[in-house]
């Protein structure tokens, strides 16, 4: 019934022209759930065999209590946007590499995980089912969440017996409330995002848990999020929550090398290889807090927060401003090669936007 229902929906939606752009205040977007028309589910058998993916209407999925998942974390989540041209039309940007970045997390996980085709079939279904919802140029994109989860209901510590993988979207704007004005960040002195030989270099589930409490900490001291830094010495930058993180000093981008406890961005390796095309030195190695606190600019890259400017960092009770409020020079010029990469205006010469 719910399979008949998908489908008499999809093909209203195509019939009526209600396919081309849902009521609604795009002008109102940030970054929140709104819930769209279809998701997208794949099972595993239990050999680990994905098949069978089909689009069924948004909304709760069923789950064991049992399952590892809910019980011992074992999940990962992944993150596109995508962009609609002047001409209507819809672009994805580098969705092989979400691919295959969720095959290593699934990897570490003890997952099954679908195909690099599959996963991408999965996801430019979800989208063009849900096309009315991808916002007007220049209004935002649709967010795109993958997520593979062990579905399969287990009591003891193990690998599930089942898996699933699911798509959903959501129209979205800026990921932070002020938009693209310079965010506030404040030092973590208590927590760490990752450790040495555990999972802050695949978009584990867990790793998010972990950070809300210290970011709920830094919002409500008027912060937009936290910043971490190593583990073992607690002076090297790490992360931000939800993104890396980059600086500028006497025209060098530099931002911290992949040591295993920082997540390998797609957004960051993007933004490492448009500053070289743009004549830019880039190093990848560690950077001492003081370090940061002396740079010309700071920003952070992700696909939720694309390329974000910081206006201030907070170390141990010191407030250190870069840019007097304004997006740096460097950053601004980042930000606006890899956004016109990400729509679709300007040629990447690279093969990573995929027209839908
Ligand atoms: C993304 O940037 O797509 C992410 O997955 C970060 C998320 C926690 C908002």
């Amino acid at each position: 019934a719910r399979r008949s229902r998908c489908s008499t929906l999809m093909a209203a939606a195509y019939r009526t022209g209600t396919a081309d752009l849902v009521d609604f205040n795009w002008e109102t977007l940030g970054f929140q759930l709104v819930p769209t028309d279809f998701m997208y589910i794949m099972r595993s058998s239990t050999d680990g065999v994905f098949t069978n993916g089909e689009l069924v209407p948004y909304g709760p999925i069923e789950l064991n209590p049992a399952s590892a998942v809910l019980n011992y974390g074992q999940g990962l989540v992944e993150g596109l946007r995508a962009h609609r041209k002047e001409d209507g039309s819809i672009v994805l940007f580098r969705p092989a590499e979400n691919a295959l970045r969720m095959r290593k997390g699934a990897d570490r996980l003890c997952m099954p995980a679908p195909r690099v085709e599959q996963f991408l079939s999965g996801v430019k279904q979800t989208i063009l089912a849900n096309k009315r919802w991808v916002p007007p140029t220049g209004k935002g994109s649709l967010y795109i969440r993958p997520l593979l989860m062990g579905s399969g209901a287990i009591l003891g510590v193990a690998p599930a017996p089942q898996y699933t993988f699911v798509v959903f979207v959501c129209p979205v704007g800026h990921y932070f409330k002020d938009g693209l004005s310079p965010i506030s960040l404040l030092t973590e002195e208590e927590y760490h995002r990752a450790a040495p030989g555990r999972t802050g270099d695949i978009k584990t589930i867990g790793n998010y848990a972990s950070v809300v409490s210290a970011q709920k900490r830094a919002k409500d001291k008027g912060h937009s999020d936290v910043l971490y830094l190593d583990p073992v010495h607690k002076k090297f930058v790490e992360e931000v929550s939800s993104c890396n993180i980059f600086m500028v000093k006497d025209n060098a981008i530099i931002t911290p090398l992949l040591t295993g406890t920082i997540l390998p961005g797609i957004t960051r390796r993007s933004t490492i290889e448009i500053a070289r095309n743009l004549g830019f030195q880039v190093e990848e190695r560690l950077i001492a807090i003081d370090e940061l606190l002396d740079a010309d600019e700071v920003f952070c890259t992700g696909t939720a927060v694309v390329l974000s400017p910081v206006g201030c960092v907070v170390y141990h009770g010191r407030r250190v401003e870069y840019g007097n409020g304004k997006v740096g020079v460097v950053s601004q010029q980042l930000y606006s090669a890899l956004t016109a990469i990400q729509k679709g205006v300007a040629e990447d010469g690279m093969g990573w936007v995929v027209q839908l």
